[in-house]
């Protein structure tokens, strides 16, 4: 990389190094390198805000210093034009910032009293994990993660970051998390620095820890860490808060891991695309938490953050952002969220009665463990995955997704009335039918 250091970045890095030498070795090359600008352009801009006459705006103003906007689009929107129009800071809408940050802790009470950063505002998750890579994957670099991960995790880490992507098997033999997997597979490394992705509920499984599950997971983690290792732990916690079953874990591990030990960085990745269901709305946030970082060092990795977001983006959709906020604030949200919860649980429901009232099914095909999230998946006992996918586009008008030789049904997208066909249907076509 040829960019020289610069000072602003510097003086980051030692802030950070001075409180945990791990934190600075944890970062890429890239990572190191990166800052905000606290001068230039936006000092300069900030600087002026409030004068008289401010003609440092790279937007364009009316005569009476409102939005220039055109009325054909203002008319869609119906929020104030302030809120709409102008560019939203690189790291996020201060008051979005804050209120995700409150929101963590009220779906985590075991947040409470724990020291982590505020929340950075990204363009959804799939940034969050990019700039995730940018700060922290340096081509080379190790992603471990379960076998049964989202495809695009390739495209992020593997071909654009240039991380191997290890993976081990997801399952064990009692259907549930393979830590001992997880166990060999680290061991297996000898790399100083570790990236782990732990995403509960999984994408495609649907399954998330059992709350008895939890405590081993960290313990192996830090076991790991007291032995030197340096952890970037990646919680992709995208289908946040949809857990449909009685004993499974309901807060992230961010909870657990953010003040774990200082050789392990935890980063939250998380937004409303799937837990608010505003897909294209393109807002994610990340949260950073390692045990003994200060205030300055959580300041000096939000910088960081908020320049690869300058860098690659800019910054994340400012009416977005603003809905967002105004839709939060709004007395019907909580039970409007509830009520979605509960039609996708609903399914969730139906999908195990159905597998419940049909045990020929299990002649062809079984459910991997899911308890949670969008998805449930079926691994075929005789047939072949593919042509079972072509007969069931071909003869019975459904589709399904086949990855990794398993088959992906998505129930969040199908209404409860077809699950029962869906299944029948599945069924004849592992039989050739
Ligand atoms: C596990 C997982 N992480 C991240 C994402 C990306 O989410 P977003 O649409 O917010 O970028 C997805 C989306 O499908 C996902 O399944």
């Amino acid at each position: 990389m040829s960019a020289k250091l610069d000072p602003q970045a510097a003086t980051l890095n030692q802030v950070i190094e001075t409180a945990n030498p791990a934190l600075l070795s944890m970062l890429s090359e890239r990572g190191r390198k990166i800052y905000f600008p606290k001068m230039g352009i936006l000092a300069q801009s900030a600087e002026a805000r409030g004068k008289e006459i401010n003609a440092t705006i790279g937007t364009a103003l009316d005569e009476n210093a409102a939005p220039l906007c055109l009325p054909s689009i203002a008319a869609q929107m119906n929020l104030p034009k302030g809120a709409t129009f102008p560019y939203a800071p690189s790291p996020g809408l201060p008051e979005i910032r804050e209120q995700w940050g409150k929101m963590l802790l009220q779906k985590n009470p075991g947040l409470a009293g724990k020291l982590i950063s505020q929340p950075v505002v990204s363009c959804a998750l799939t940034h969050g994990l990019s700039t995730a890579a940018y700060l922290f994957c340096d081509e080379g670099d190790v992603l471990l993660t379960p076998d049964l991960y989202w495809e695009n995790y390739d495209l992020i880490f593997g071909v654009s970051f240039g991380a191997e992507i290890a993976t081990y098997p997801a399952f064990n033999a009692q259907g549930g998390f393979n830590l001992e997997a997880l166990r060999q597979a680290m061991a297996a490394r000898k790399e100083q620095k570790l990236i782990i992705s732990l995403n509960f509920p999984n994408n495609p499984a649907g399954y998330t820890l059992l709350e008895q599950e939890v405590p081993a997971l960290k313990q192996l983690l830090l076991a790991e860490a007291a032995q030197g290792r340096q952890l970037v732990v990646l919680l992709d916690d995208a289908y946040f808060g949809l857990v449909f079953e009685k004993g499974v874990y309901t807060q992230s591990m961010f909870v657990d891991l953010c003040d774990a030990h200082p050789n392990i960085l935890a980063v939250k990745l998380d937004g409303p695309t799937k837990e608010d269901y505003v897909w294209g709305f393109r807002v994610g946030f990340l949260t950073f938490g390692s045990r003994g970082a200060t205030p300055a060092v959580y300041q000096a990795l939000e910088g960081k953050c908020a320049g690869a977001i300058r860098a690659s983006i800019s910054n994340a959709s400012m009416p977005a952002q603003s809905m967002l906020l105004a839709a939060w604030k709004n007395p019907a949200y909580a039970a409007e969220k509830q009520q979605a919860y509960e039609l996708l649980q609903s399914r969730y429901t139906e999908i195990k009665r159905i597998l419940a009232a049909h045990p020929e099914y299990q002649t062809a095909f079984e459910p991997l463990p899911f308890n949670s999230g969008y998805f449930m998946c079926v691994r075929l006992k005789n047939a072949d995955p593919e042509k079972v996918r072509q007969t069931l586009l071909t003869k019975h008008s459904t589709g399904v997704i086949n990855l990794c030789g398993i088959l992906r049904i998505a129930f969040s997208a199908t209404p409860t009335a077809k699950l029962e066909k869906l299944f029948a249907n599945l069924f004849a076509a592992c039989q050739g039918e």
